[in-house]
This record gives C-alpha cells, structure tokens and sequence, in this order.
C-alpha cells in the first residue's frame, strides 16, 4: 500500500501555541491544502479545460505584470503553513512554462514540514524532473488522457504523440517523483473506450492511474451530465478483466477513492466528483496566477490577495484576513450542483489552478 508519510502524519494544531482558536469553516472543515497556479498559460489546448475556440480567439491571458512573483508566492505560502496548511500543489494552466519554476520549487522547499507536489501535462517534464527533484519537489501528477494516439491529439488539441507524454512520466519516476499519478478524465463518446486499455497499460508499472469524471468547472467546456462516465462504471468495466478490491483512503480528504488489483499490480483510483462529491472533507484553498483566493473550484469570484501584498500589508494583517475568509467559507458546490450546469460566468481551471 502506497501511503504518503507527510499527509498521514496527525495533525498537530497549528493555532495551539499562540491561543488561538482553530482555523475551520462554518462547515468545520480544516485548512490543509494550497493549490497555487503559476501561470494561466497551456501548450495543449484539452477540450475539457482550454477549448481553442475559447482560448485561441480574444481570451486575455494575464499579463507578466499581474503574476505573483516568486518572492510573493513563497511569503503566502509560508503565511499559509503557518494557518495550518500542509501540502502545496503547483498547477497552472502547464506550470513547466513558467520560467525557473525549479527555482519556486527550491524556495517552497524550505518551508517545514510541507509536502510539495505539482500536476503537468508532462511533456516538458523530461527535461525539468531532474531539476524539480533536486530542487526538492516530492511528487508529480501528470495528465493523460488516451493510450490512442488520435484520440490523445483530439482531446489535447496538440500535435504530440502519447509517448511525449509517457516519456516524461517515466522522467518523473526516474528522477525520483514517485509515485506518479496519472489522471485520466473520462468523458462518454470521447475517450471512455480507453478506459481498459489505460488500465492495463499503467498496471505493474508502479504509478498510479486515476480516472476522473469530466466536470462543469469553468465556462466554456459546454458539459453536459450525459457526457459523465460514473466512476462505478468505470471500476466496473475494468474489474470485469483485472479484478479489484477497494483500499482504505489515505487521509481524510483525498479526493480519490481507492482500489487495487487483486492481482498485486499496483492500484488506481477513481475520482467521482460528480457522482459522488466530496465536498464535506474539502480543506483545499486556490491562489490564482494573479493572487486571488478561491475556496472553492466553483467560485464566481475571489479574494484579491495581491493588492494588500503590494500595499505592504504585514503577515498579522494578512493572516487576518485569511482567516476572516476561512471562517465564514461555507462552499459545498459538487453537493449541490444540479444536473444542468449554472449559466452564471465561472472561473476557468487554467486559472484558478486544478
Ligand atoms: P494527491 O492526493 O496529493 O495526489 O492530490 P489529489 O488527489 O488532490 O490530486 P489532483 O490535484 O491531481 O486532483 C485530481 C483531480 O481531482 C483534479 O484535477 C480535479 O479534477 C479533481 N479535484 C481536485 N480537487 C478538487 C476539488 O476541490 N473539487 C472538485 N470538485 N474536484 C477536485
Ligand atoms: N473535469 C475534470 N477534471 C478537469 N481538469 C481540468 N478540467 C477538468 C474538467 N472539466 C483536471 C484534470 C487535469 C488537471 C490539470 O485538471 O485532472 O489532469
Ligand atoms: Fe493544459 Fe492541463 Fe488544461 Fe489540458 S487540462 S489544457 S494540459 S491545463
Ligand atoms: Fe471543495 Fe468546492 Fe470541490 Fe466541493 S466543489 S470539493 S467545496 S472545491
């Protein structure tokens, strides 16, 4: 059994030893989790994420500018830990495309007792998993969507081949960011015929495949519930040929459910954000590219964190303010989401960071 010793450690009360009361929403969820997006930029253009009818005609990418500098985002993520946070996630967007982000990498590394991970598309991770090791990153999840290389290239609307994928996921592995997940998203009529084939590809190999029910995130991914393939169905299909049984969740909170062959070759896990939401055990917070806060994946709008930063406001003031935020949070989006998605504008996950 693959158990992570950073996020299964106990939980001491960060607030414990200057009096304070602990960190939780109204829902008496914890903070735990900061997923920071460095950039908003992607060199695939998924049809589930960045469609390029979207992406490609008048969307206005952020600007150098408006990013969060280094510097700001290692200040935030120490505030964070300090609140009680315990695992960093970098995302984008592809966060490889931002330049030096080894070098974000090494300053968060600093940080005590943070696990540090990042989720790519892993085309560039051949060249940059020997530096993101070194510079102390822990683990890696890579997207992957098809083993079919025509169907890959409709999905990520890029002109690479599934083994420029593959390539860097055992990058990854060899440079020592293991275990490696594969996240697969799984949409009905698009890919779902991969689902086996996926299986059996990623089984004995040591990383861990996740199957990921395609989400209304964003705007402009024109989801529909009859496009969700549910993760009994897929568990189904693919224990009818490797037979499964389940696994005891690492830490409460994970967002996967897991299983493992009966076999002894290695486990997967299923991700069943619809069908099953997992909202009452969410302790995730997201940092946009340009520094806003988002308790929730399926928020309209978030806290601007930056305009204070660059006021000069003290880590007592921003922490303060994170808190304020925490405390009166009360998002459960996927518990309540009805079957047709909200026609309100959303956040799209390039840039809030998945
Ligand atoms: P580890 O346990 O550290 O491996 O992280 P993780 O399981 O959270 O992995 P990852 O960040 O790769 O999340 C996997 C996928 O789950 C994301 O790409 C999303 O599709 C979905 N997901 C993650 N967090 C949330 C969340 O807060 N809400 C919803 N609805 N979906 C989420
Ligand atoms: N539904 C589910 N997951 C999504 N991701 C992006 N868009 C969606 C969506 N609509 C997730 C995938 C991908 C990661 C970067 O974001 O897991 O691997
Ligand atoms: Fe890029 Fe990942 Fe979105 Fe695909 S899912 S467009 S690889 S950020
Ligand atoms: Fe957390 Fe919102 Fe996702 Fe629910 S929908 S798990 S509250 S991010």
């Amino acid at each position: 059994m693959v158990v992570c010793p950073v996020t299964t450690r106990q939980n001491s009360d960060p607030m414990a030893a200057n009096n304070e009361s602990p960190l939780v929403d109204t829902l008496g969820r914890p903070i735990r989790d900061l997923r920071i997006s460095v950039t908003d930029r992607c060199n695939f253009r998924c049809e589930y994420c960045m469609p390029r009818s979207v992406f490609d005609k008048d969307y206005q990418f952020l600007s150098r500018a408006e990013l969060l500098s280094f510097e700001e985002l290692v200040r935030v993520a120490r505030i964070f830990n300090e609140l009680g946070v315990q695992k960093v996630r970098i995302t984008g967007g592809e966060p490889l495309l931002r330049r030096n982000v080894d070098k974000l990498v090494g300053a968060l590394a600093k940080i005590e007792g943070l696990e540090l991970t990042l989720t790519s598309n892993g085309v560039l991770m051949t060249r940059m998993a020997p530096k993101l090791a070194a510079a102390g990153l822990h683990r890696v999840t890579v997207s992957l969507d098809a083993l079919d290389d025509a169907t890959f290239k409709k999905i990520a609307d890029v002109d690479l081949s599934v083994e420029d994928v593959i390539k860097g996921i055992d990058a990854a592995r060899d440079a020592g960011l293991a275990p490696v997940k594969v996240n697969m998203v799984v949409k009905r009529g698009v890919n779902d015929d991969q689902i086996v084939a996926m299986a059996e590809r990623f089984r004995g190999t040591g990383h861990i495949l996740r199957f990921i029910e395609f989400m209304d995130v964003g705007s402009s991914n024109g989801w529909r519930m009859d496009d969700v393939v549910p993760s009994q169905e897929v568990i189904d299909r693919i224990n009818a040929k490797f037979p499964l049984e389940p696994v005891e969740r690492n830490y409460t909170g994970e967002v996967a459910e897991r299983w493992q062959y009966v076999d002894g070759a290695g486990e997967i896990g299923v991700i069943s954000s619809v069908t099953q939401a997992f909202c009452r055990d969410c302790s995730r917070i997201r940092l946009s590219t340009e520094g806003k806060l988002f308790t929730c994946l399926f928020a309209t709008e978030g806290f601007d964190l930056r305009s204070p930063l660059r006021a000069g406001a003290s880590d007592a003031e921003l922490i303060d303010m994170i808190r304020t935020l925490w405390r009166k949070r009360s998002d459960r989006y996927s518990e309540i989401r009805t079957s047709n998605t909200r026609p309100m504008k959303r956040i799209e996950m390039s840039y809030i960071g998945g």
